[in-house]
């Protein structure tokens, strides 16, 4: 899924969160809006902010706003594999005068290495919009060991995660009647047209997202609408699609809250709070290293 990410892709992501059928980005934000206060008192002077996936800066600034309770001068370490995250920087830079920010483009995994031995500052990671249930089970984990080997004790880290729910709501958080989320999976063709000279042509494709419970998980699909052949030629590959054949393009797991536990302390976590909204819709949990 990080090849969605492109310039269209991002703006075209950001038009998602503010969907009314795209639920997590206004219910995380929500409950970030209650934790302020709980927050804080895990939290001192001698932290930094380190953010995985810079994304909205609505979210980066509710947490910026506790450490402007007891920080005269703030550090932050967005890491994004998107160009979006000068653009985001500075808008943020513009609303706080005692923040200094590092910004770093490069995937998780090397942003994460950048930070390992940097200094002997805490830091407060954030890992939030529920991406973690954009990778598979499998490398989800691998993930989640390679922040707690890059956490130093003291450090925190605090990851946001969708739940579970009735298929319906998930299905419409997905599939949008603006069609921004068709958009969003039909540019991951363009830009393979476009960096890897293919020939996709985008009308004979559609978006296609289904709810799998027993997985539980969103999966996103493009779907061929005729039997064609795609040439990518820098690649040198040629693809034969039937009608109806899927290409899949995306992974969105989703959570029970009986679950988490598990899911954090296997990997040698110390669950320090878990919150939710009301309706039980998302979840931030809050982390430390055994
Ligand atoms: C970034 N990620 C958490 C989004 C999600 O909900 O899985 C990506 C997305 N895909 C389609 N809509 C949003």
């Amino acid at each position: 899924p990080k090849f969605f990410y492109d310039i269209k892709g991002s703006e075209l992501f950001e038009k998602i969160c503010s969907l009314p059928e795209y639920y997590p980005t206004r219910t995380e934000i929500s409950i970030l809006e209650q934790l302020q206060e709980d927050l804080l008192e895990y939290l001192d002077e001698s932290f930094r902010l380190v953010e995985l996936g810079s994304g909205s800066s609505t979210k980066t600034r509710l947490i910026l706003d506790i450490f402007e309770k007891f920080q005269s001068k703030m550090e932050y370490f967005p890491i994004d594999i998107s160009d979006i995250l000068a653009e985001s920087s500075e808008i943020l830079q513009s609303h706080y005068e005692n923040l200094h920010i590092t910004g770093i483009i490069d995937t998780y995994e090397g942003g994460l290495e950048f930070l390992k031995n940097y200094d002997t500052k805490k830091n407060l990671i954030i890992f939030l919009g529920s991406s973690y249930g954009n990778f598979s089970p499998e490398n989800g984990v691998q993930f989640l060991k390679k922040i707690h080997s890059t956490m130093k004790s003291g450090d925190l880290f605090l990851i946001g995660l969708d739940l579970v729910k009735d298929y319906s709501i998930l299905e419409s958080a997905y599939n949008d009647s603006k069609g921004v989320t068709a958009a969003f999976n039909l540019n991951v063709l363009s830009r393979i047209n476009d960096e890897l000279d293919a020939d996709f042509d985008l009308n004979n494709f559609a978006h296609h997202s289904v709810y799998n419970e027993q997985s539980q998980r969103i999966e996103m699909y493009l779907k061929s609408l005729t039997n064609q052949t795609v040439v990518i030629s820098q690649s040198n590959i040629t693809i034969p699609l039937r009608k109806d054949e899927l290409i899949h393009t995306e992974f969105s797991h989703k959570f029970k809250p009986s679950q988490l536990n598990s899911l954090f302390e296997d990997i040698g976590f110390e669950v320090k709070h878990i919150w939710c909204d009301e309706k039980k819709y998302f979840s931030l949990t809050l982390l430390s290293k055994k």
